[in-house]
């Protein structure tokens, strides 16, 4: 069974103080709820799913929704979305026979973002299928990475609690390099959207603030998430 090193950080990734993360999802959110009307049926299957969040995001029914994490504590979370199957799995090496989903969808998947995640989420898919992505933008890590001093393709997260800090892969690439990745593993019609924080949100994270007045822009001008889409 694959370990994780989220195991760690599971219990408190969905913390209000998580304040860097929250603004993630505030922006996820507002860039993909007016996508709704236009998904494919089928089953879902959802990458690195945590939680779930394809009923808050994408208003899909959970009874079409597989969630896979390779985090056992993740996926055992209490507070989590309902979902018709859950798989302990590495999302490079997925332990299903493909073909099998008119959607993939992945939020925040920069743990494990790469040609492999790329190539089995291809794999998975039916054909004209559907895959809908979000990571952090490089724009956003690569100066706070810089700054704080760690590698640029792993971040950093305090557990408040335990008033330690670990730090786990988080594979950031530019845009250009994303578009070829899903291209080289086989997607057509591959967008790549630009994500700020919502200017209704007002309780800002520092890490994400600071690299805003870095580069001399308003906290809601720096783009901090991909949305990225693609068919089979
Ligand atoms: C940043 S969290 C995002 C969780 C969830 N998608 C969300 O947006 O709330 C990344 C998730 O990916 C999972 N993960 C990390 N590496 C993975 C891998 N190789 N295969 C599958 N899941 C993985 C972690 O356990 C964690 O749940």
């Amino acid at each position: 069974m694959p370990q994780s090193n989220y195991d760690e950080i599971a219990d408190e990734y969905y913390d209000a103080r998580h304040i860097t993360s929250r603004n993630f999802d505030n922006a996820t959110k507002a860039a993909l709820n007016d996508g709704r009307a236009n998904l494919p049926s089928g089953l879902v299957l959802e990458l690195g799913a945590g939680k779930g969040r394809s009923i808050e995001f994408l208003g899909i029914a959970p009874e079409r929704i597989i969630h896979l994490d390779s985090s056992e504590i993740m996926l055992n979370l209490k507070e989590r979305e309902n979902c018709l199957l859950k798989i302990h799995a590495d999302a490079c090496s997925i332990p299903l026979s493909g073909s099998q989903f008119g959607i993939v969808v992945g939020f925040l998947i920069d743990p494990f973002f790469g040609l492999d995640c790329l190539a089995e989420a291809h794999r998975m898919l039916t054909r004209d299928g559907s895959m809908i992505l979000t990571v952090p933008t490089i724009a956003w890590g690569k100066p706070l990475r810089q700054r704080i001093g760690i590698d640029v393709m792993t971040t950093r997260f305090r557990i408040i609690d335990r008033g330690m800090t670990v730090q786990v892969p988080s594979n950031l690439h530019a845009p250009e390099k994303i578009i070829e990745m899903l291209e080289v593993c086989g997607f057509r019609e591959v967008s790549l959207s630009n994500i700020c924080l919502p200017q209704s949100v007002l309780d800002v994270s520092p890490d994400i603030s600071s690299v805003c007045k870095e580069k001399g822009v308003s906290n809601y001008e720096l783009p901090i998430v991909h949305v990225i889409r693609a068919v089979k």
